[in-house]
């Protein structure tokens, strides 16, 4: 039973942490359909029934079992993901995994470009979502929340970081799917105050390496390619065989990946005007600090321990 959870909703995976445990799943919801045994024994993933207070029970897929399905909805398109239906699903359905008790506390975070304006509607909906909740053949269990806390995306990763100096102002790079979040802070005697104009969010992460991917498969086979291959083929090793053809997309790959991380760092770079010159350390995190080859850009820069949970993790760690 956990009494306080940490909710890191990305557009491709949701990181979940509490005291006891942890949990990661991508972030993908799909409408439910009768499984058979043998269905159900070769899936991994959770089938979730979710019923608000006076409401009808209502089932879907959740991570795995909805990506396997096929007919599964990403937040892809969505710019506001908290504002999706399936933001509360994803949220439900981890704090049950979790064990979280009724009334827990929960921390989730924003991205920084919309916290200043939708932190309070955010932590109002949250406050007020209740259901029960079962995954699997369990039993439902109540999920509410007593006290939420929305915290900053990039700024609860920065909590974990190693902070090396005492004094200076530094720097810390979230790179996700869809976003990435910069964090430009000063540190006071061992405390991190960030510096407000100096951060904010891009829309340039590891989801632009798999976009160009996707185009580059088409231009040189002729044939469209579907997301999850896509993902299965950039994170494999690069070679694949195709309508009998054998290609090595490494090296196609490796500069789609450069050209990334090259686009975050010119932003990023531009975004912080002369500061960038002046920064005691840069620190990276998100899926992008280990899918990307952002050392080459950022000089010295420091990748967080488990650089895909540090925010979550640093969320946690306020409460
Ligand atoms: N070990 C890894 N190797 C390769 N790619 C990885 C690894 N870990 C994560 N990724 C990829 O990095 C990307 C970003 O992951 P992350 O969980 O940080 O994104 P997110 O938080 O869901 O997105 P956003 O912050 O934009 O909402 C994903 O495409 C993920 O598949
Ligand atoms: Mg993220």
């Amino acid at each position: 039973m956990s009494n306080v959870i940490a909710i890191d909703v990305g557009y491709s995976h949701v990181k979940a942490v509490s005291h006891q445990g942890r949990i990661v799943i991508p972030s993908v919801v799909a409408p439910a359909r009768e499984l058979s045994l043998s269905d159900f024994a070769q899936k991994t993933g959770y089938a979730v029934s979710i019923q608000k207070p006076g409401g009808p029970v209502q089932k879907y897929f959740v991570g795995e079992l909805a990506i396997k399905e096929g007919q599964g909805a990403t937040f892809t398109t969505d710019r506001e993901k908290h504002r999706h239906p399936n933001h509360d699903i994803l949220v439900l359905t981890v704090a049950k995994l979790l064990g979280a008790e009724p009334q827990a506390t929960l921390v989730a975070g924003l991205p920084i470009a919309y916290y200043k304006a939708q932190k309070e509607e955010l932590k109002k909906h949250l406050e007020q979502l209740e259901a029960d909740v079962a995954t699997g053949s369990g039993e439902p269990k109540r999920i509410s929340f007593g006290k939420v806390i929305i915290y900053p995306q990039g700024a609860g990763a920065l909590l974990k970081a190693p902070l090396l100096t005492n004094s200076g102002t530094v720097l810390l790079i979230d790179v996700g799917q869809k976003t990435t979040d910069y964090v430009t802070a000063e540190i006071v005697n061992d405390m991190v105050r960030p510096i407000a104009s100096l951060c904010g969010s891009l829309e340039t992460a590891v989801g632009n390496v798999y976009d160009a991917f996707a185009a580059e498969f088409q231009a040189l086979t002729g044939s469209p390619i579907s997301p999850v291959r896509v993902i299965e083929i950039v994170r494999g090793n690069g070679q694949v065989v195709f309508n009998g053809k054998e290609y090595d997309f490494r090296p196609i790959i490796q500069n789609i990946k450069e050209s990334v991380a090259r686009s975050v760092f010119d932003q990023v770079q531009a975004a912080l005007g002369e500061r960038f010159s002046f920064l005691s350390r840069v620190y990276l995190a998100g899926g992008g600090a280990v899918a990307l080859p952002l050392t080459e850009f950022f000089r010295g820069a420091i990748s967080l321990p488990e650089p895909q949970w540090a925010n979550a993790q640093g969320f946690l760690s306020i409460v």
